[in-house]
C-alpha cells in the first residue's frame, strides 16, 4: 500500500513537470495553467461531486490532458488549445495505477481497456467514481434478473457483488475471491465443520456447492436450483420416479421434508447419508400402528422390543435388505416378490425375496439329504408344505420374518390363520423335531 502511494506521488510530480514543459515549449502565448481550467466560468462543476478523483481534486488536469496551443490550428477551446489525452484507454490510468489485467482471469471490459465504461475519470456521486452505483453498474452489461429472484442470497444485496467478485481481475474463475467451496466457507464455516466431522459426505457437496445452490438466488428455498425432489431427480432419477409411480407408496417420500426426512443432503455419520442409524430411523416412525391402503401395519418398535431374537438382516439393522423405503411394486414395500397370502401355488419367483439369501434347492428337491434340515430322512418337508400346485403354505405359516422369542430356526409360536392365532407348538429334537399345530395332529421328523 505504501509503495503504491509513493509510486503515485512520484508519478504525479513527474506528470506535472512534464506537462508544464509541453506547455512552455509549445510557443503558446499564454498556456493555461492547470489550476485555471476550473473557474466560475469554465468547468465549474469539477471537484464538486461526492467522489472526486484525487488528481482532479488537486487541479492537475494536465496529468491526463495535454493542452497545446498551436497558432496554425483553429480550435473551439478558448485560447485556441488543442486538448488530447496523454494516453489512450487503460494506459492513461496505468500511468498511475497498477495494471489490473495481469491475473489469470480478466473481466471482459478490462481486457478491452475500457475503464471509463464504469468509472468517470473525474468525479461522480457514487463511491469509486462509478458512473452508476454498484450493483446497477453491473447491469449495464449483465441481466438484472440476477438480483430479482424470489429467494435472494442475503450478501448479494446487503454486501454487494464485490464481496465475492473482483470487478477487474482474479486468480479464480469468474474473478471470484476464492476458488470453489472455499468461497462459501468464508462465511459458512459451520458447513465446512459439518463436512469435516461427518463420516460420509455427499459427493456433489465435496465437488461444488453451486451444483445445487445458485450463489445469487433462485425461486426455491435455500436458493436451490430446483426444489426437492426435482433437484435430486437430476442425479437420482430412479429413487424419485419410484417414489411417484410405485404401486406401494411410502408417505415420507411425499411428506413435508421428502427425501430430507431420511437423508442429510450434505453429510452424515451413517452410510447412504442417513440421518440416523437405519433401524432407529425406521422405528422412529414405526413406533405405533400405521394405517395403509392395505390395512394397518403393526407397531414394529414394540414388536421388536418384545421379540429379541432377530432374523439375520434385522439383527444387522438392515431393514432395507427386504424393504425399499422409496417405494415398491410389491406388497409392504418389499424389494422383491413375496406372497401376501397364507396359501399359494409354488413358483421360484414367488419367494424371490427369501431366495436372495437362502438356497431355493431346499424347496425344489422332493428328495434330499443335504439341502434342508426340515426333512424326515430324505423326504423334504419344506417341499411337502411349500411346493404345491395349490394351497402351498407360504413361509409365514411357520417362520417369523422379523424376530421371535428365542425360537429355534425362527419358527413362530403362533400363526395368524384368518382370525385365529393358531399355535404351532414346534419342539426341536437332536436330529429333527415335532409339532402339534392347529391344522393336524402331532407330527415328528427325524434325519
Ligand atoms: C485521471 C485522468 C484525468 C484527469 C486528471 C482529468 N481528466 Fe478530463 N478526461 C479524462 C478522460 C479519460 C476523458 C475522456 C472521457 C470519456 O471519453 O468518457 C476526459 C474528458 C474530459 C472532458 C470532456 C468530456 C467531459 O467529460 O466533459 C473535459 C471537459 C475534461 N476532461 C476536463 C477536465 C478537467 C477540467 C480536468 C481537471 C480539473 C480534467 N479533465 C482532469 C481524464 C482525466
Ligand atoms: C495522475 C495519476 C492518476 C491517473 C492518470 C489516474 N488516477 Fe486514479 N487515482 C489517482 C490517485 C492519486 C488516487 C487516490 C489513491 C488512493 O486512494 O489510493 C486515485 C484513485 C482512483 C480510484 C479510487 C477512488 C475512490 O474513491 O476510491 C479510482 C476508481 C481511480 N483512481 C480510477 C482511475 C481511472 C479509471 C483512471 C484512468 C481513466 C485513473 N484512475 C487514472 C491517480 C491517478
Ligand atoms: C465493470 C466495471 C469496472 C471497470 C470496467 C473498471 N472498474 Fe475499477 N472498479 C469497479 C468497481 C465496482 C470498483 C469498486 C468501487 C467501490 O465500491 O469502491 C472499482 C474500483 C477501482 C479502484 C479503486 C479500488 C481498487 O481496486 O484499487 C481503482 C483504482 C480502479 N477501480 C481502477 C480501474 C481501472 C484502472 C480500470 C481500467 C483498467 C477499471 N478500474 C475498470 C468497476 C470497474
Ligand atoms: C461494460 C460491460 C460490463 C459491465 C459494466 C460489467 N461486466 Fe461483467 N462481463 C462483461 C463481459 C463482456 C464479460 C465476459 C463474458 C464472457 O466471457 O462470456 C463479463 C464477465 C463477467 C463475469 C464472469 C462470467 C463468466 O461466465 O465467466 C462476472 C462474474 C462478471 N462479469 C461480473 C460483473 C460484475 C460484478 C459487474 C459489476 C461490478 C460487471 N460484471 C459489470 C461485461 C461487463
Ligand atoms: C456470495 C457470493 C457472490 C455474490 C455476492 C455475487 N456472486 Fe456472482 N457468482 C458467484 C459464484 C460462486 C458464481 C459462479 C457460479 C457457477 O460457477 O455456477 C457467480 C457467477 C456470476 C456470473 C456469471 C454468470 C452466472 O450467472 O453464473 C455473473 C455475471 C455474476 N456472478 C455477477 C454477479 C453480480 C452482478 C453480483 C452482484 C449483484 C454478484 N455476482 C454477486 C458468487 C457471488
Ligand atoms: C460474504 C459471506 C457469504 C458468502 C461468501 C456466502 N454466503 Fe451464503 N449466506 C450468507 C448469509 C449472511 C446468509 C444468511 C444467514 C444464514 O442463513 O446463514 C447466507 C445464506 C445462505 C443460504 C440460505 C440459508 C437458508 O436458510 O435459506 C445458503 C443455501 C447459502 N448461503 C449458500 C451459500 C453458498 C453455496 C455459497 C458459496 C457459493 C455462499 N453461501 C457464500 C453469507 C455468505
Ligand atoms: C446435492 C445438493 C446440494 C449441494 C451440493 C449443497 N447443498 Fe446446501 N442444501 C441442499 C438442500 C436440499 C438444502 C435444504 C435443506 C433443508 O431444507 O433442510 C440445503 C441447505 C443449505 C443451507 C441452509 C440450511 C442449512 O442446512 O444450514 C446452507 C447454508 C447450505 N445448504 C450450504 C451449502 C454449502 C456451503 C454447500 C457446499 C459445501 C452446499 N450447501 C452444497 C442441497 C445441497
Ligand atoms: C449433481 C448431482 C446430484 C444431486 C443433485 C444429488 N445427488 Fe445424491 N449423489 C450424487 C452422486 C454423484 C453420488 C455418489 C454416487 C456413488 O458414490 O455411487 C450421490 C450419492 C447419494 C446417496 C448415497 C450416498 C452413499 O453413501 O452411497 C444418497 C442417499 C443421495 N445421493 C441422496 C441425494 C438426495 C436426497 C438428493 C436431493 C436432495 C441428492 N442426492 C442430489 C449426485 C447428486
Ligand atoms: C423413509 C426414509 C427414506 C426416504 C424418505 C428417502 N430415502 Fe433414500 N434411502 C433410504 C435408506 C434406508 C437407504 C439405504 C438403502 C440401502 O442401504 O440399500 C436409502 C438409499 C438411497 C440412495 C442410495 C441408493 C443406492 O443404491 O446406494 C439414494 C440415491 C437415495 N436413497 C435417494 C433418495 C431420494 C432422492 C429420496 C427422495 C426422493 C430419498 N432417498 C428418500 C431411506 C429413505
Ligand atoms: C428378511 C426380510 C425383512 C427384513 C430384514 C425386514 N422386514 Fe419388514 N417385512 C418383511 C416381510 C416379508 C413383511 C410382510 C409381513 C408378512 O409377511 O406378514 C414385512 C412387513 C413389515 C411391516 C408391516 C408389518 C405388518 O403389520 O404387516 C413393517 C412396518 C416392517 N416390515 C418394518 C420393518 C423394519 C422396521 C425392519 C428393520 C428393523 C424390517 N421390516 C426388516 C420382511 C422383512
Ligand atoms: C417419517 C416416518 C417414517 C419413516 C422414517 C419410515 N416410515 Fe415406514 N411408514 C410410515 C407411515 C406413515 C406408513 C403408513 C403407510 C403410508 O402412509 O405410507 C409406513 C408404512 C410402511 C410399510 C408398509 C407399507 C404398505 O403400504 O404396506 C413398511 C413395510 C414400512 N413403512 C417400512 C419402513 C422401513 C423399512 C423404514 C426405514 C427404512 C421406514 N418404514 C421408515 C412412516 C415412516
Ligand atoms: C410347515 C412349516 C414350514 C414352512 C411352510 C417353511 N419352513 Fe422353513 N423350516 C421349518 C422348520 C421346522 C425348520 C427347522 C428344520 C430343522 O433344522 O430341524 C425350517 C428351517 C428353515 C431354514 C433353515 C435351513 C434349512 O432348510 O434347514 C430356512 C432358511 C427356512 N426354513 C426357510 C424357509 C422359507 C424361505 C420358507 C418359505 C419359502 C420356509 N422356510 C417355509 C418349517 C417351515
Ligand atoms: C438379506 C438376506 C436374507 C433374506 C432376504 C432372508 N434371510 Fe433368512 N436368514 C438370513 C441370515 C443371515 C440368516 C442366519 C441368521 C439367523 O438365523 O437369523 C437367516 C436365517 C433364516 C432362518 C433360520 C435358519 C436357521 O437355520 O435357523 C429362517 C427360517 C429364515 N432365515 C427365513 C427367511 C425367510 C422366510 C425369508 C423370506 C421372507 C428370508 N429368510 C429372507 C438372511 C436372509
Amino acid at each position: 500500500m505504501k509503495n503504491h502511494s509513493i509510486r503515485l506521488s512520484i508519478c504525479l510530480l513527474f506528470l506535472t513537470l512534464f506537462s508544464g514543459i509541453i506547455l512552455a515549449t509549445s510557443g503558446a502565448e499564454s498556456a493555461a495553467k492547470t489550476d485555471s481550467c476550473v473557474s466560475r466560468k469554465c468547468h465549474s462543476g469539477m471537484g464538486k461531486a461526492k467522489a472526486v478523483h484525487n488528481p482532479v481534486k488537486a487541479g492537475m488536469c494536465t496529468a491526463c490532458h495535454n493542452a497545446v496551443a498551436d497558432p496554425k490550428k483553429k480550435t473551439k477551446h478558448p485560447r485556441n488549445l488543442t486538448i488530447t489525452l496523454a494516453q489512450q484507454g487503460a494506459d492513461l490510468c496505468y500511468m498511475c495505477h497498477d495494471r489490473n489485467n495481469k491475473k489469470k482471469v480478466v473481466h471482459g471490459p478490462i481486457k478491452g481497456g475500457n475503464c471509463t465504461f464504469c468509472h468517470n475519470p473525474h468525479q461522480s456521486p457514487n463511491k469509486g467514481m462509478l458512473k452508476e452505483p454498484s450493483p446497477k453498474i453491473c447491469f449495464q452489461c449483465h441481466p438484472d434478473s440476477l438480483v430479482k429472484h424470489k429467494v435472494m442470497h442475503p450478501p448479494v444485496l446487503s454486501m454487494g457483488c464485490s464481496t465475492c467478485h473482483d470487478a477487474h481481475q482474479g486468480d479464480h474463475p469468474k474473478m471470484l475471491m476464492q476458488e470453489g467451496n472455499s468461497l462459501c466457507f468464508m462465511c459458512h464455516s459451520d458447513k465446512q465443520e459439518h463436512l469435516k466431522k461427518r463420516k460420509v459426505a455427499h459427493l456433489p457437496v465435496k465437488q461444488s456447492c453451486v451444483m445445487c445452490h445458485n450463489p445469487h438466488g433462485s425461486g426455491n428455498s435455500a436458493m436451490l436450483s430446483a426444489s426437492v425432489p426435482a433437484l435430486c431427480a437430476n442425479c437420482h432419477p430412479n429413487e424419485v420416479s419410484l417414489g411417484q409411480r410405485a404401486v406401494t407408496k411410502h408417505s415420507p417420500m411425499t411428506g413435508k421434508k421428502q427425501c430430507l426426512t431420511c437423508h442429510d443432503v450434505h453429510a452424515a455419520d451413517q452410510p447412504k447419508l442417513l440421518v440416523k442409524q437405519q433401524r432407529a430411523l425406521c422405528l422412529g416412525c414405526h413406533d405405533a400402528v400405521r394405517r395403509t391402503k392395505t390395512g394397518a401395519v403393526k407397531n414394529m418398535k414394540a414388536f421388536l422390543e418384545k421379540h429379541k431374537n432377530g432374523h439375520g438382516p434385522v439383527r444387522e439393522n438392515n431393514c432395507a435388505s427386504c424393504h425399499n423405503p422409496h417405494g415398491s411394486d410389491y406388497w409392504r414395500l418389499l424389494v422383491k416378490y413375496y406372497p401376501p397370502e397364507f396359501y399359494t401355488s409354488y413358483s421360484d419367483g414367488k419367494y424371490a425375496l427369501c431366495f436372495t439369501c437362502h438356497d431355493k434347492a431346499a424347496f425344489t428337491k422332493r428328495i434330499t439329504d443335504e439341502k434342508t434340515d426340515f426333512r424326515d430322512d430324505k423326504k423334504n418337508l419344506h417341499f411337502v408344505h411349500v411346493n404345491k400346485r395349490s394351497k402351498g403354505r407360504t413361509c409365514r405359516t411357520c417362520h417369523e420374518v422379523h424376530a421371535d422369542n428365542n425360537r429355534p430356526h425362527h419358527v413362530s409360536d403362533r400363526v395368524k390363520f384368518n382370525d385365529w392365532e393358531m399355535p404351532i407348538n414346534f419342539v426341536p429334537s437332536k436330529n429333527g423335531g415335532s409339532c402339534l399345530p392347529g391344522c393336524h395332529g402331532a407330527k415328528e421328523y427325524r434325519r
